[in-house]
């Protein structure tokens, strides 16, 4: 086969080698713009794991590169003048330039033609000429742009301005990560040795720092002296080097997130960062340019043709990339927010920042640092109060809110259980709740439950508006004080739009059948077309439902609950007041942020007045429409927080959505837990995070990281009451509290975990 290669980075190079490898005979052009030795950048990290990949492609290119290898297992943190050492991480670092003359050594022993300072405009007659013409041209590759209209590139320009540096300052005892605070921002530095007497330096701030320094109207040596002058007391007198030529003015660029749709036109492939890039702040780049090196290389000798061949590159590799460049895009966005997270303790800022792309777990952590992770966990025991027994994880650390104390930062999440009959609970209701009660979780939620009867979502709701209610509500409640170490929160709360509707099971949302009742909300803007047209509140209705809230909170007081949570999330009547998708209002309760608000805040601060000041309360709220700028976005779910926080909310419950038919939310494990991250790290309120979280792993590391004070689960609780208990076991924690007539239980499933991982719980 004739084969063009455009670009003599990493993906070219080791395209080439490989194909080569596979068939001695293809004759095989490297075309590259520079000179041979002429390259910008410093070192570039791989793995142990990828070098034995490439190793079982060509041994002896990789033998080579093993050979100048420099290992480091340790990651230090210097912020606020403390360095934060943990270990166990396992990294190698190369030259790029040294890497890259490797690998043209190897290509002309192979018989590669190579040809330098060789610029590509046009990709178009290299395709007539040759069979196959892979254009591993980088990051601004022209062969994509050629056929953009193909490719369809989408091209993500990063925020943070980053300048690729080296120094001859020694790195070589860390991956170290460096933040300083200067008069115009913080600027932070990724430094690493490569080689015995260089080590990268990578320096990055935010475009606003960036701005503010001027850094734009700097020469490349003015921008490097300023670098210097910033990072002076880190490196001993060496200079910072620059040898990015190419680059025009100060060498500074904003990271772009390349993805193509498609990788491949005719005889064409893309190949490395002009398919694909990573960010470099999991130095991952190199390693996906050369693993789609050898897997198109394999590809062209398995399949019949070059578009077979072609399709199989594509599908396998994106999938590879696409898991990457999710880690990456985690990783990024940390760094580009770091600033929220400067003012943390510098363990928690450390611990945030090696799990910041959650590829790392908490237990992953501790198989690489045990004694680090164990500091950093009697750390949060300790600053939790707990300082008896601080070899606990997170999750097992108390919190305290006004005089509630919880054992334990599990709660359970409100779950309707659709049950009631004319609001009153039931022996299913009894039932449930003292079996999760019991269950271990520090704080458990009643449901959602209603302040009338046109108030509920459902007939088969719960109420606090008839004294039968507060009977069953208080045997509840004496239950769990009772026999339980668990606290419980009462949720209350008022339909709106969504009420009289038909039970979760049957079809959600949906009106019933017969028997509706008249519903209202702020505007007259139904749930759906086929729901009813509420009525737009009143003054008069806005008393009357706001007196009933505080009737509600009368009895949950008297139940002896001790925590209330007013329900302003997901739809529903004080939700449908702040989201302006369906507040219409041209009053004072509609438009601006502040007036959306109000009648929510009234509320809140009527049954505040009605609440046992001791007992503490919390507001669930839906922090994102997951409509973009026409609802309640992240940054304005800040400002509301801000404003709970104010009028005096103890706690935010951090919950997303079901404002609107047309949100379209991104699924994930611990989807919503950005959102709580972000009010709690600028506002200071303490949160709860929500929304599938289902693993004890995440539960510590949401609090580890300081994403939030509690941690909800809502549907790992369906399936398991006792998920707390039997967390507990997986992580060999045995200071939870068994009810005493299941203790022989309780013994026996230690017993079975010290034997191997507890089924369905992966710790
Ligand atoms: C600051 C920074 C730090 C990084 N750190 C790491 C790291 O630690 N680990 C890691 O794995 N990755 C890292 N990377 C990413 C890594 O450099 C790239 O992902 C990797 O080099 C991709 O290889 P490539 O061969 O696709 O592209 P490149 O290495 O960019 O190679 C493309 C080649 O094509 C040539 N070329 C471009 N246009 C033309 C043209 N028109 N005609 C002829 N030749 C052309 C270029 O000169 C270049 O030699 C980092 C990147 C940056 C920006
Ligand atoms: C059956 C069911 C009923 C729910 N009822 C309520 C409720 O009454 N009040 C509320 O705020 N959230 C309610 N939710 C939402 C949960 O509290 C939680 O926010 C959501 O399920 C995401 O958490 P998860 O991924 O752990 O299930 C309900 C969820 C489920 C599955």
């Amino acid at each position: 086969m004739k084969v063009a290669v455009l670009g003599a980075g990493p993906a070219g190079l080791y395209f080439a080698i490989s194909m080569k490898r596979r068939n001695p005979a293809h004759r095989i052009t490297v075309v590259e713009r520079n000179k041979a030795d002429d390259t910008f950048g410093w070192g570039v990290v791989l793995s142990a794991e990828t070098l034995d990949n490439l190793a079982a492609n060509d041994a002896v290119s990789a033998a080579w590169i093993r050979d100048y290898f420099a290992y480091w297992d340790d990651i230090a943190v210097l912020h606020k003048g403390v360095r934060t050492v943990s270990t166990g991480h396992g990294f190698c670092g190369i030259g790029r330039k040294r890497l890259l003359l490797l690998l043209q050594q190897r290509a002309r022993d192979l018989d590669i033609e190579l040809q330098f300072e060789t610029e590509i405009a046009d990709p178009g007659p290299w395709m007539e000429s040759h069979d196959l013409v892979v254009a591993a041209d980088g990051l601004n590759s022209r062969a994509r742009t050629a056929f953009a209209g193909v490719f369809k590139p989408d091209i993500d320009l990063r925020r943070c301005k980053f300048v690729w540096l080296g120094t001859r300052q020694k790195f070589d005892d860390a991956f170290t990560f460096i933040f300083e605070q200067t008069g115009h921002g913080w600027v932070w530095a990724h430094a690493y040795q490569f080689e015995s007497d260089t080590a990268t330096f990578i320096v990055e701030c935010s475009e606003a720092t960036w701005a503010r320094w001027g850094f734009g109207e700097m020469s490349r040596e003015q921008s490097i002296a300023t670098c210097e002058r910033i990072f002076a007391r880190h490196l001993g007198g060496h200079a910072l080097m620059s040898n990015a030529s190419h680059l025009r003015g100060s060498a500074w660029l904003n990271f772009p997130r390349v993805l193509c749709e498609r990788w491949s036109h005719r005889n064409l492939a893309l190949m490395g960062d002009a398919a694909a890039s990573a960010h470099f702040s999991i130095g991952s780049g190199t390693k996906l340019a050369l693993e789609s090196a050898v897997a198109l290389a394999d590809y062209l000798h398995s399949e019949p043709t070059l578009e077979a061949a072609f399709a199989k590159y594509e599908s396998a590799r994106r999938t590879e990339v696409l898991r990457l460049q999710s880690a990456a895009r985690n990783s990024l966005e940390w760094f580009e927010e770091v600033e929220r997270y400067l003012h943390l303790d510098p363990v928690q800022f450390n611990y945030a920042l090696l799990t910041r792309s959650q590829r790392i777990s908490h237990e992953n952590l501790r198989l690489r640092d045990p004694a680090w992770l164990g500091g950093a966990e009697a750390w949060f025991q300790r600053r939790a109060g707990n300082t008896l027994n601080v070899q606990r994880t997170p999750m097992f650390a108390p919190f305290r809110l006004r005089d509630m104390t919880l054992a334990n930062r599990v709660v359970v999440s409100p779950m309707a259980q659709y049950k009631a009959v004319d609001g009153c609970p039931t022996d299913w209701h009894f039932a449930h709740y003292a079996e999760r009660a019991k269950g271990g979780a520090g704080l458990v939620h009643i449901e959602m439950t209603c302040v009338s009867p046109e108030g509920r979502i459902t007939p088969g709701c719960t109420g606090f508006y008839a004294p039968a209610h507060e009977a069953a509500w208080k045997r509840l409640v004496d239950f769990v004080h009772r026999e339980t170490e668990a606290r419980i929160c009462a949720q209350v709360g008022h339909s709106g739009p969504k009420g009289s509707t038909q039970l979760g099971w049957q079809q959600a949302d949906a009106p019933l059948a017969e028997g509706n009742w008249p519903v209202m909300a702020a505007s007259a803007v139904p749930w759906s077309p086929a729901n009813q047209v509420p009525k737009a509140m009143d003054r008069a209705d806005m008393d009357r439902v706001r007196d009933q809230f505080v009737a509600s909170a009368a009895m949950a007081a008297r139940c002896g609950f001790d925590m209330l949570e007013i329900h302003a999330a997901h739809g529903y009547l004080l939700s449908s007041f702040i989201t302006p998708i369906t507040n219409r209002r041209s009053d004072e309760y509609g438009g601006s942020l502040d007036n959306r608000l109000r009648y929510p805040l009234e509320v809140f601060h009527a049954v505040r007045a009605a609440w046992p000041a001791e007992r503490p309360i919390s507001m669930r709220i839906s922090a994102n429409d997951w409509v973009g700028e026409e609802g309640v976005t992240p940054a304005e779910a800040v400002e509301i927080a801000r404003r709970l926080q104010e009028a005096g909310v103890d706690i935010c419950d951090v919950s997303a959505g079901q404002t609107s038919l047309r949100a379209r939310p991104v699924y994930g494990r611990m989807f919503q837990t950005p959102l709580s991250d972000r009010i709690r790290n600028e506002t200071g309120m303490a949160t709860m995070a929500v929304g599938n979280i289902y693993e004890p792993d995440h539960v510590n590391s949401i609090l580890l990281a300081g994403r939030a004070d509690l941690v909800c689960l809502a549907r790992p609780h369906l399936a398991d009451p006792y998920w707390t208990l039997h967390a507990a076991a997986a992580l060999n924690d045995r200071g939870v509290r068994w009810p005493d007539p299941y203790l022989p239980g309780r013994d026996q499933l230690y017993r079975l975990a010290e034997r191997g991982p507890l089924q369905g719980l992966k710790v």
